[in-house]
Formats: structure tokens, sequence, C-alpha cells
């Protein structure tokens, strides 16, 4: 057999994230960085993981990633006794919470076992395969990061809480926008921070009603903004959707502290991304100048930034 490869985006939750696990819709993008996965043949099964990661972060996913990618090679039919082969993950995306890392690793093994072992399955499969990964990760994903782990570009997504099939427009921006992602250094447990969030909502329903609902307002008009390119109110939406999800509770000192600093050195908007508590903000900071600024301040704080685009 060939050696093959596949790769998946990594992406940001720009709206939504929680609230789209009860079927409200979400924006996420596809940023410009990959994670690859080489299949190789081999005399035993063996998985190699080189990707750049957050300390600890491989360390403290590495039961779940076992289990994930068991039940991608199911989901397949492979039988790594039977056909064993070497596993190596790469590519620049950096493992950490709130950059779809799971997603982007799933999405690039599916599609790098789709071609070793020439399964024939389209895009949509490779999705199908690719959320069966996340179950690993997380018990209920929403399916919003391996969906943008595949397909890139700007999704509008929205949950199925049914069980049919997910909503998912393509969205389109005028043109590319930088951005920078700024990394607490801290792994949060999604399927924890899930858990307490329906808790929380079962113990106020008021409060959270109110919440989701404003949420609900928020995502239409950003959804409005982003395909029309302005920009300031899509900053503006994403302060508003960082301080509903602090109302909830799955912000931390440390983002709030990295959303503070790029809003005070002149992002458009910035607020946690992904399941929070921990994991990576998002500033949207438009044109290389600001980009620079917001990322240099971010470091000057001791904490680690990147710099990417959205709308790609
Ligand atoms: O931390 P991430 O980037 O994997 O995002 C999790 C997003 C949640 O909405 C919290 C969970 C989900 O399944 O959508």
């Amino acid at each position: 057999m060939k050696a093959a490869e596949g790769h998946g985006f990594g992406k940001t939750i720009l709206f939504g994230e929680h609230f789209v696990v009860y079927g409200l819709p979400a924006i996420a993008s596809a940023i410009g960085s990959k994670t690859t996965a080489v299949i190789e043949p081999a005399d035993r099964y063996e998985l190699v993981d080189l990707r750049p990661a957050t300390p600890g972060y491989k360390e403290e996913k590495h039961g779940e990633q076992v289990e994930s990618n068991r039940l991608i090679f199911s989901a397949c039919k492979v039988d790594v006794e039977e056909t064993p082969f070497k596993l190596t993950l790469g590519g620049d995306l950096i493992a950490a919470s709130g950059v779809g890392a799971s997603a982007a690793s799933a999405a690039a093994i599916a599609r790098a076992l789709n071609q070793y072992f020439e399964l024939g399955y389209d895009d949509a499969h490779i999705n199908a395969l690719a959320y069966e990964g996340e179950k690993g990760y997380h018990g209920k994903p929403s399916g919003i990061d391996n969906t943008a782990a595949v397909y890139g570009g700007l999704i509008w997504f929205a949950k199925n809480l049914k069980g049919g099939e997910n909503t998912m427009d393509l969205l389109k921006m005028p043109r590319p926008v930088e951005i920078v992602l700024g990394n607490t250094g801290i792994t949060a447990s999604t399927k924890e921070v899930v858990e307490d969030v329906r808790r929380n909502r079962e113990k106020d329903p008021k409060k959270y009603g109110r919440i989701f609902a404003k949420y609900g307002e928020i995502v239409v008009s950003a959804r409005k903004a982003i395909t029309e390119g302005d920009l300031e109110a899509v900053g503006r939406l994403m302060d508003r959707n960082h301080e509903l999800l602090e109302e909830m509770t799955v912000s931390c000192d440390e983002l709030d502290l990295l959303v503070g600093v790029a809003r005070e050195e002149g992002a458009a908007g910035a607020k946690m991304t992904g399941t929070g508590r921990g994991g990576l903000m998002v500033a949207l900071t438009p044109g290389k100048h600001l980009q620079d600024k917001v990322a240099e301040a971010i470091e000057g704080e001791g904490f680690v930034a990147y710099k990417t685009k959205i709308g790609i």
C-alpha cells in the first residue's frame, strides 16, 4: 500500500460556542493553519503525534485521542491488528483548546484513511467520520468543529436537534480579515464545561432564556455584518457575545484579561472562542498593523498569540 496524507482545518468560533449545542446558529471560520495526517505501511500500529501543542495538552487528551481514533477506525471498518500502519500527525495548527484541534485531527485522519484504503468517501462521509472522532473527545459534539475542519471557509451552522441534517451555509466576506488568537495556555475539558452549562441552565431557566434570546439577535445581526464586511459591527457583536458567555460563567480571568488587552489596543472586537475556562480568545484586528500591535500586547502579558486570517 502507498503512503497517504489528509488534512483538516483549524477553526475559530466567531459567534455561538455553547449556544450551538442547543440548536442556535453559530458562525465559525476556518483559519490558515491545518493538521495533517500521514499513513504509511508498518509492521504494527503506531501513532506519532508531532503537532505543535500547548504544554500538557497532548498528555491530558491522550485517552480521548485513543478513543477518538478507535471510533474513526471502527466506522471505516479498519482493523489495525490485521492491517497495521503508522499514523503521523503534524501540520502547523497548534494542538490547544479552542482552535478545533480535535476536529482537525479527526478530519485529517479520516481523509488519510480514505486515501490509504481507497474507500471512495466524499466530503459528507468524511464529515460524518470526523464527527464520530469528535465523540471520543466529548460525548455530544454539536458538529460545528468537524464541519469547519472538513469544508474550510466561513460557515453558518445550526445543529438539528431532532437528529436530521444540520444547517450549513457557506458565508462570504468581501475580503479576508486579520485576527489574533490569544492562548491562555489552560486546557479545559469540553465535556465538563458543556455539562456545567447544561446544569446551570436547568437550575435557572429564566436567566438562560434571557441570555439565549439576546444571543439569537446577536447572531442574526452578525451574519449580516460579516457578509456586508461591516467589521466595526462584527467587532461590537463579538464583544456582546463575550459578555453573554461571561454571564454563563464559561469565561475566566485569563480570557477576560486578554479580551481587555485586545480591546485597549484597538481591536474591533474580542471574545473567548471555543469551550472557554481556558483555551483561546479571538480578536478581530483588521489590517496587519493592528494585528501586530494586538499580538505584541498579548505577548507582553506573557501569553502566546497567533496571527492568522478569517474568511480565507
Ligand atoms: O473548544 P472547541 O473549539 O472544541 O469548541 C467547543 C464548542 C462548544 O460549543 C462548547 C461545544 C460544541 O460541541 O459545539
